[in-house]
């Protein structure tokens, strides 16, 4: 696991993602530090069909404000700040690669999410799930949600 572990940080680990969000952002006329979670929809979806992707996902799981979400393979946040903002959930996520927790953080704090949503350091395939909690959802096309729902059929 270690191997893999570090495997996967090497590969994701030299990004310098938050400057490429920076630049982004500014290009697109958004000051960085005050933009809004839609702002950042072009840069922050890294899954095909990007936010129609999350949003179907979304409805499919009917994820409301009751709800507690875990994205399990967060990178830069994206699924966590429309969660959060759109749904009115709270959320914890966790990705592997420190670069990419730090990412998360720093853009629910710019979005005004801090409070709804928890980014921590932790490998998905460590997590162990009450056999309860059976709305586990994964998909090479969206994101990763497991909440009180299920997904799929
Ligand atoms: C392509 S992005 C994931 C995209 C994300 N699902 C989305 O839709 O926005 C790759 C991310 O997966 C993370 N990752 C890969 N394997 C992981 C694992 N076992 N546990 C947690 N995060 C992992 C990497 O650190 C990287 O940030």
């Amino acid at each position: 696991m270690r191997d893999f572990e570090a495997a996967v940080q090497r590969y994701y680990g030299d990004r310098p993602v938050m400057k490429r969000i920076d630049d982004a952002l500014r290009a697109a006329g958004v000051d960085p530090e005050r933009p809004s979670h839609r702002d950042l929809y072009p840069f922050d979806q890294l899954h095909s069909r990007g936010i129609v992707a999350t949003r179907e996902h979304a409805e499919r799981a009917r994820i409301e404000p009751a709800c507690m979400c875990l994205i399990s393979v967060a990178a830069s946040g994206g699924a966590s700040r429309y969660l959060a903002a759109e749904r009115g959930c709270r959320v914890a996520a966790i990705d592997l690669t420190p670069n990419f927790v730090e990412v998360a953080r720093v853009l629910a704090a710019r979005c005004g999410l801090a409070d709804r949503i928890e980014v921590r350091q932790a490998n998905a395939l460590a997590l162990r799930f009450d056999r309860r909690m059976r709305s586990l959802c994964r998909s090479k096309t969206a994101p990763s949600i497991m909440s009180g729902r299920t997904l799929s059929p």
